[in-house]
């Protein structure tokens, strides 16, 4: 009997890209049949930094996501990692929730998952792949398979282009295009169809 797929998006947004493409990865993950866990990880940054920001602020006033909890993770068959590109990494407010997650590897429970990750940077050569990349690092260590995007549905190939994960050039503060969102709802189908595919094998 096939598994069921059991999708945690878990991601950081300051200003709500992150969080717009988080959904429509999680809505493309329903579609496939996936029940789904849209959670974001605690802000960190002092509110000072906050408030010097009128779209971080907003964001963090008016954002209604659940937190994620090493629960989310240990449920889950297939996890989607989201952040927008630091300086060419992940966000330190990610890397923390990340690092909380010793325990749950060191028993072995990180395990055997489908793993995929998704960014947004200003600009097309200031980090995408490289932050994709940097979470991949953590899948790796947990054991888990890492699912890159690829080039299988004709919208990658000739409009999103980056075969890594969901990726948006915010530019000057552009909201997440009917492109990056179509490119993340393809990630979320393809997550699902995989979690669902690994989680039948492992439990069989
Ligand atoms: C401290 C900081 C560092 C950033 N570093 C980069 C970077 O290295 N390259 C880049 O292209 N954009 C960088 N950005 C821009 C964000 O990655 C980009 O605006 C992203 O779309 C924001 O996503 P969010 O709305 O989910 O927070 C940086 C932004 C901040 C605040």
């Amino acid at each position: 009997m096939p598994a069921t797929a059991r999708i945690a998006v878990v991601f950081y947004s300051a200003t709500g890209n992150l969080a717009a493409m988080a959904e429509a990865l999680g809505r493309g993950a329903e579609e496939a049949g996936a029940e789904v866990r849209l959670r974001i990880v605690p802000e960190l940054a002092p509110p000072q930094a906050i408030a010097a920001n009128p779209k971080w602020q907003a964001f963090v006033d008016e954002a209604r996501y659940e937190t994620a909890t090493l629960d989310d993770l240990e449920w889950a068959n297939g996890i989607a990692l989201g952040s927008p590109t630091r300086f060419g990494l992940p966000s330190g407010q990610l890397k923390e929730f990340l690092d909380t997650t010793g325990g749950l590897w060191f028993r072995g429970l990180l395990a055997d998952k489908v793993g995929t990750a998704f960014t947004s940077a200003s600009t097309g050569h200031g980090g995408l792949e490289s932050t994709i990349l940097a979470m991949n690092n953590v899948l790796y260590h947990w054991g888990s398979l890492v699912l890159p995007l690829g080039y299988g549905e004709r919208h990658l190939m000739k409009e999103s282009g980056n075969p890594y994960g969901g990726s948006f050039v915010s530019r000057s503060g552009a909201a997440p295009d009917d492109v990056a969102l179509e490119a993340c709802r393809l990630q979320g189908v393809r997550l699902a169809k995989f979690a669902r595919a690994v989680a039948t094998a492992v439990e069989a």
